[in-house]
């Protein structure tokens, strides 16, 4: 008997974890996968589980797949936990901690999905997987569907997408579908595609697989901090993510691996944050964007599909969703790299740039344990950084000119010998 099945996030219907479904049959709405809590805490040794080197994997016994001979993985999870120590004193934050997804196979969280959401199409039996994607998910499908033998296709904004992502999608063999259209155009495009044709399996973060392993983030933070963070600040797009980690730490705080939960923090750019203009007046519900624009291309999302359990994860949390602009994110972007040796993405930064007005605001305090989610690696994105910054000065392969350049004083440089 497994220990999961699927429940509505709606109307509450349940469904037996055998049906391949991603939507609720009587009412249309997200399903999402379920554990038995009392069965988890009789039957899982979680001081054994810890011993095992920290992975996604780590923690199968809490993961919905049924068979786990034929798992397909690349060693996702178990990214470093980085206490940024300088970053931190410039805030004002003494226990301020980056959680850097970038160090994942192919440089972004979207892996802990892909890992168990690719072994769950092998289960059910898919020839084909696909997804819409900002770029990140597309690399990590095609990647992930290229080492299960899968056909794979991407479809993507046209012209948006960082081109590190698109580089990866092309080299992993995934069929690229460019459209003249944006990130919430191509999803829909994509559920239609798939409520067509059944042999294709769905892998953007509507699929409760994907929910599952990315849950994990919130699990590998408990364990590598000893204890539950006391804010948790992550980027938000499509909103899978602040969802699934909301049900890691959910889950964690019921196994009594963690005393408390965090509070969640959400944070989205100016010109894409249905989310957070929906927490700031207090609704429950979103007003999409209709042309969302940012420079932080991965979040460049207006109709977030999970927004109904990312208001939940905040509500239920008591925490806060927030906007930065574009040159926070990028100021932001540069601050880690330059104080902490981490270069993420521009979506990855935004929970940094928050941070500085969540401290103004006196929202943090210095004693706080915060931790920000930096969702992916700044190679994705090169052509940011190129248009951003100087071209490094070329001068002569001659040791006294470029001494004169780097300010070595030829006085101070006789004296030393
Ligand atoms: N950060 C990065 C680097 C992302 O790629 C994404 C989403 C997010 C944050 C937001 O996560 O959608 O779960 O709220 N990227 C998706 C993609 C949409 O297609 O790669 P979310």
């Amino acid at each position: 008997m497994s220990r999961f099945y699927f429940s509505c996030i709606g109307c509450g219907a349940t469904f037996p974890l055998t049906e391949n479904i991603y939507s609720c049959s009587r009412c249309g709405d997200l399903i999402q996968a379920e554990v038995l809590i009392d069965e988890v805490r009789e039957e899982v040794d979680f001081r054994a589980l810890k011993k095992q080197p920290i992975s996604v994997w780590r923690y199968a016994p809490l993961l919905p797949i049924l068979n786990t001979s034929k798992l397909i993985t690349l060693h996702e999870g178990g990214t470093g936990l980085h206490h940024c120590r300088r970053l931190g004193s410039l805030i004002g934050l003494e226990h301020l901690y980056v959680k850097n997804e970038g160090e994942n196979p192919t440089g972004s969280f979207k892996d802990r999905g892909m890992t168990v959401g690719i072994s769950r199409a092998l289960e059910v039996g898919a020839r084909s997987v696909i997804c819409a994607s900002t770029g990140n998910t597309a690399a990590s499908l095609a990647a992930y569907g290229a080492k299960a033998g899968l056909k794979r296709i991407v479809l993507i904004p046209s012209g948006k997408i960082a081109y590190g992502k698109l580089a990866q999608a092309i080299v992993y063999g995934a069929q690229i579908v460019q459209i003249k259209g944006n990130f919430d155009e191509a999803l829909n495009i994509v559920f239609k595609i798939c409520s067509r044709n059944k042999e294709v399996y769905l892998l953007n973060s509507v699929n409760p697989f994907r929910i599952e392993g990315q849950k994990t983030l919130a699990y590998e933070v408990c364990d590598q901090l000893n204890r539950h963070p006391d804010y948790f600040i992550i980027p938000v797009g499509n909103a899978g993510n602040i969802s699934a980690a909301w049900k890691g730490f959910k889950e964690y705080y019921n196994f009594d691996q963690i005393k408390a939960k965090p509070k969640m923090v959400g944070v989205q750019a100016e010109g894409a944050a249905p989310i957070a203009e929906a927490v700031a007046k207090k609704s429950l519900s979103i007003t999409p964007v209709n042309k969302p624009e940012t420079v932080a291309t991965a979040i460049r999302i207006g109709a977030p599909v999970s927004w109904k359990k990312a208001l939940r994860a905040v509500y239920e949390s008591h925490g806060t969703a927030l906007t930065v602009s574009d040159d926070e994110i990028l100021e932001a972007q540069s601050l880690l790299a330059r104080l902490e040796g981490l270069f993420v993405e521009p979506a990855s930064a935004a929970p940094i740039a928050a941070l500085k007005k969540l401290k103004e605001e006196d929202y943090l305090s210095s004693g706080d344990f915060v931790v920000c989610v930096a969702t992916g690696h700044g190679l994705k994105d090169p052509d940011v950084i190129s248009r951003l910054y100087e071209k490094p000065v070329e001068v002569d392969a001659e040791v006294s000119s470029i001494e004169r350049l780097l300010g070595f004083a030829e006085e101070a440089r006789v004296h030393s010998i």
